[in-house]
């Protein structure tokens, strides 16, 4: 995607060939810096400290974690520890499990002296891959769009209304991003395309990046409070849900960010098709029911402070609740499967369980004990 008319990947290998350079997606929207990762406990750090996140993109700098770790010992024991540590960072997004079990399986065969640049060419073929199904998943999306708005603009209406929740855009992801694909494809192709973005708190993915993206693209767009979004959906002012996943189990249940959950349940109450974007390596095919999918819980400060600028471009948190009180904060929820209208996925869209995920996927479902 663009930034300021540059062309923009978040991870990429550095101009002296190794080290990795990721977007510091903690200082957006207010400063566009890059980080420039040189070790194992740099990626580890990236993912842990949300420099870097979204499910796809924690796998990707996974990827290059492992790599960055061979060139100081490309041992077994290494390679061992190398996914374990990466694979410690964060609970919930599947990629990152999913990204560290494909490095171990294919540099873990090859004698340790030709792993350093296999690890490379397995992250930049990760990167390669999550790239062209992202776009894809944009091709499934961008049908429904486009239905929806030949529909509303024989009706009248002047805009397609699109509903998004946390940041499943390209930062989330190598490009492209999952949920947000669709609408980068309809608005190039000359559809009207306007953008409800949940703010998505605590850590206001929605404000921060998600509104960064679209402005960057041009693409009319509007943040509105979490629990706004079922008011616009009463009030008919929501064609369309689409977000992203970080562990969609092999029976269509959703883990994504906090918030997801109520919105669906809005959606359901109100008619308004409510789809989540799931590339294939989101799926965890060893889960059927969505509650055994591990949560995240991140600092109590999250919730008990907020972060932003001051008016001489510093940056400042603020606490909003009195001194000493407690607060819970879990990243995700579950979105029940029932409640998806369907999962765009890069093969095409599915309804949401296991029979029809398996129509896409049968080489992964067949893997599955039991069916
Ligand atoms: O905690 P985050 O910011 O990593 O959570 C990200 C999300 O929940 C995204 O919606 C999800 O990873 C899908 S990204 C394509």
């Amino acid at each position: 995607m663009q930034v300021g008319g540059v062309s923009w990947r978040t991870i990429r290998v550095g101009a002296d060939g190794w080290s990795v350079e990721v977007i510091d997606q903690r200082l957006l929207p207010h400063r566009f810096q890059v980080a420039r990762l040189v070790s194992l406990q740099d990626a580890a750090d990236a993912i842990r400290s949300m420099t870097v996140r979204g499910a796809p993109l924690i796998g990707a700098t996974a990827a290059y974690g492992v790599a960055l770790a061979l060139r100081v010992d490309a041992s077994d024991e290494s390679l061992v520890e190398a996914a374990e540590i990466l694979g410690a960072t964060r609970p919930t997004a599947i990629n990152l499990a999913w990204a560290l079990d494909a490095a171990v399986a294919v540099l873990g065969t090859l004698p340790p002296d030709e792993r350093l640049s296999a690890a490379y060419r397995h992250a930049a073929g990760l990167c390669d891959d999550d790239v062209a199904t992202n776009s894809a998943i944009g091709e499934h999306g961008l049908a429904l769009i486009r239905a929806a708005w030949r529909r509303r603009h024989a009706a009248g209406a002047t805009r397609v209304n699109i509903l998004t929740h946390c940041n499943a855009g390209w930062l989330a992801t190598v490009d492209w991003g999952t949920a947000l694909a669709p609408v980068y494809k309809a608005h190039a192709e000359g559809i009207p395309v306007h953008v409800w973005v949940d703010e998505t708190r605590p850590r206001n993915q929605g404000a921060a990046l998600t509104a960064w993206e679209l402005g960057q693209a041009g693409i009319p767009h509007t943040v509105v409070v979490d629990s706004a979004s079922g008011h616009l959906m009463q009030r008919g002012l929501v064609d369309l849900c689409f977000v992203g996943t970080d562990r969609t189990t092999s029976d269509g249940d959703v883990a994504n960010k906090i918030g997801t959950y109520p919105t669906a349940l809005a959606a359901r109450d109100n008619g308004v098709p409510f789809y989540v974007c799931v590339p294939g390596p989101s799926i965890d095919w060893s889960l059927a029911n969505g509650q055994d999918i591990p949560i995240e819980v991140r600092a109590d400060s999250e919730v008990l402070g907020v972060e932003g600028v001051l008016a001489d471009g510093s940056t400042a948190r603020v606490r909003i609740a009195p001194t000493g009180t407690m607060a819970l904060n879990p990243a995700f929820d579950v979105t029940p499967a029932r409640l998806v209208t369907g999962l765009v996925t890069e093969r095409g869209i599915a309804v949401a369980d296991r029979r029809d995920l398996a129509r896409l996927y049968p080489e992964m479902a067949t893997e599955r004990a039991g069916d």
